[in-house]
């Protein structure tokens, strides 16, 4: 693994919402070259950027048109050049995102394997060996082009799967992985990669990394198999180049795939869901950290234990406090609640991401969707810099923003929480102070779950010579743990050690040495 990220600490931009540098309403490359500055300031010493390639948009540039070029609206790939080289300047990281296994139907590519007459691009999607011959399993769009068959997608309609082959193909049309034709895709993707390498990315996001090769068994071992070959192929001309996959499955990703970095996801249900964003059908949140709620942290350990001790020496299973495709976390949780959840967050092992705005607590937004964002455009919002109009984002008129800034009177703002020296922003700073000095925090092997007594919601961990205790609920709880000779290094609300007892205050989070 790379030396950098055993401290990384990663911030994650939507390019389309963070900093408008030229007035059209909507975010740019050159905007975020303006706020490295408050990216390093703030604690993250690197960057996950969102797609920003040539796209029609309907899945807010997770359908790309063209991987080689930017998308006009966030600026040229100078621009984006200049951005890689203002990041390594600060001495940051930054990561694109790639997204290997489905292109916008109006790709080049697409055009081309869509039309009667075979070319070189006729097997680079899956296609049915007839119009009216259904892709059994899978979803499919039949009836839309000239060519005669039906064609795979991988998520919207809009986005025709990527033909990288079957682990075990069953019929005429299905081709086996080492196909040509699903060589050629995969040399493609590599080219694509090479291509962003070679002018200054340090890596990428992985969009989907599970989706490469249809009808996969449990383990995705065609799907680890095309990542390890890709991998060998890009990383001996690039082998600082890191990925981190959109899969949470870290035995696979990490274990089997060769990634660097998976991330423990939000899937409903799971243990991620459990933690921060348990909602009811009356939209009551009974995750782990509202102060009411019921749930144990052996609900959330029970899932993430397992998956972490398989590569707790080989890669980092990252945590992140929301992302662009989840409600976010400040919706269910109040100030008070996130920076226990945040406390917690940042100081597990792999490395954090941040997801922009989430460090001042931004709220989700009712909107209508907006290019495929549905109920997830909420959560995509103009950042909020100041208290001036559009809260600093742009200089545009209010009506031909992106999308709208948070109207009330209230809306958290880096300004406001800048000047309150209790605010969530300056809880997000010190721990991610804490984090940078304590070499506990470099190593992603030492956690140490120490007490979680059934009776209680607190609980203490470890790693190394740090202990960490939290008590997320609304009354004073105690730990058999002894505390003695324990030094508190930070602290919200507050305990101290009694007879070979911790007693915490409600929604308590301290760290000690010890
Ligand atoms: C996951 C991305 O995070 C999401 O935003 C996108 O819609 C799908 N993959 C499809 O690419």
């Amino acid at each position: 693994m790379q030396e950098w990220l055993k401290t990384a600490v990663f911030y994650e931009i939507y390019p389309q919402s963070f900093r408008d540098s030229n007035g059209d309403g909507i975010g740019d490359f050159n905007g975020i070259i303006e706020k490295l500055d408050y990216i390093k300031e703030l604690g993250c010493n690197a960057i996950w950027m969102n797609p920003c390639y040539d796209s029609p948009f309907r899945d807010a540039g997770y359908d790309v048109r063209d991987y080689k070029k930017t998308a006009e609206r966030y600026g040229t790939v100078e621009d984006l050049e200049r951005l890689f080289s203002k990041v390594h300047e600060k001495g940051m990281h930054i990561l694109l995102d790639l997204v290997p296994g489905h292109t916008s139907e109006e790709h080049e590519w697409f055009q081309m394997s869509g039309q009667s007459a075979a070319n070189e691009y006729s097997e680079r999607y899956i296609w049915t060996d007839s119009w009216f011959q259904r892709a059994e399993g899978l979803p499919y769009i039949a009836g839309e082009r000239e060519r005669s068959g039906a064609y795979v997608i991988n998520f919207f309609k809009c986005q025709p799967a990527l033909n990288y082959g079957f682990l075990n193909p069953k019929e005429h049309w299905q081709k086996p992985m080492d196909h040509p034709a699903c060589l050629a895709t995969r040399e493609a993707m590599a080219d694509v990669m090479r291509y962003w390498l070679a002018r200054g990315c340090d890596g990428f996001r992985v969009d989907m990394a599970d989706s490469l090769v249809k009808n996969d068994d449990a383990e995705g071992s065609g799907t680890c198999a095309v990542w390890r070959d890709l991998f060998d192929r890009v990383c001996a001309e690039y082998p600082e180049a890191v990925f981190v996959s959109e899969w949470n499955k870290p035995e696979s990703a990490i274990g089997k795939a060769g990634f660097q970095m998976d991330f423990f996801l939000d899937w409903y249900g799971n243990g991620y869901h459990l933690l921060m964003r348990d909602y009811d059908d009356t939209g009551r949140n009974d995750s782990f950290f509202k102060a009411e709620s019921g749930r144990h942290i052996r609900d959330f350990m029970d899932e993430y234990l397992p998956k972490y001790n398989a590569v707790k020496d080989k890669g980092l299973y990252c945590l992140i406090t929301g992302n662009h495709d989840m409600v976010r976390a400040a919706y269910g949780l109040d100030e008070r609640e996130l920076k226990l959840a945040y406390s917690f967050l940042f100081t597990m092992p792999g490395a954090p991401f941040i997801y922009y705005g989430d460090e001042i607590g931004m709220r989700y937004l009712s909107l209508p969707g907006k290019e495929g964002g549905y109920t997830r455009t909420g959560s995509r919002t103009p950042m909020q810099w100041n208290d001036g109009p559009n809260h600093g984002f742009s200089e545009a008129d209010a009506e031909h923003l992106y999308l709208p800034t948070d109207g009330r009177d209230d809306a958290p703002t880096v300004e406001s929480q800048q000047k309150r020296a209790d605010s969530l922003y300056h809880t997000v700073k010190e721990l991610l102070r804490i984090r940078k000095e304590e070499p506990a925090f470099a190593r992603h092997d030492n956690l140490e779950l120490v007490s979680a007594p059934a009776e209680s919601r607190s609980f203490a961990y470890r790693r190394d010579n740090l202990i960490m205790l939290c008590n997320p609920s609304g009354h004073t709880e105690t730990l058999p743990v002894d505390g003695k000779g324990w030094e508190r290094i930070y602290a919200v609300g507050g305990g101290a050690c009694r007879d070979k007892e911790f007693v915490l205050e409600a929604q308590s989070f301290v760290i000690c040495r010890g």
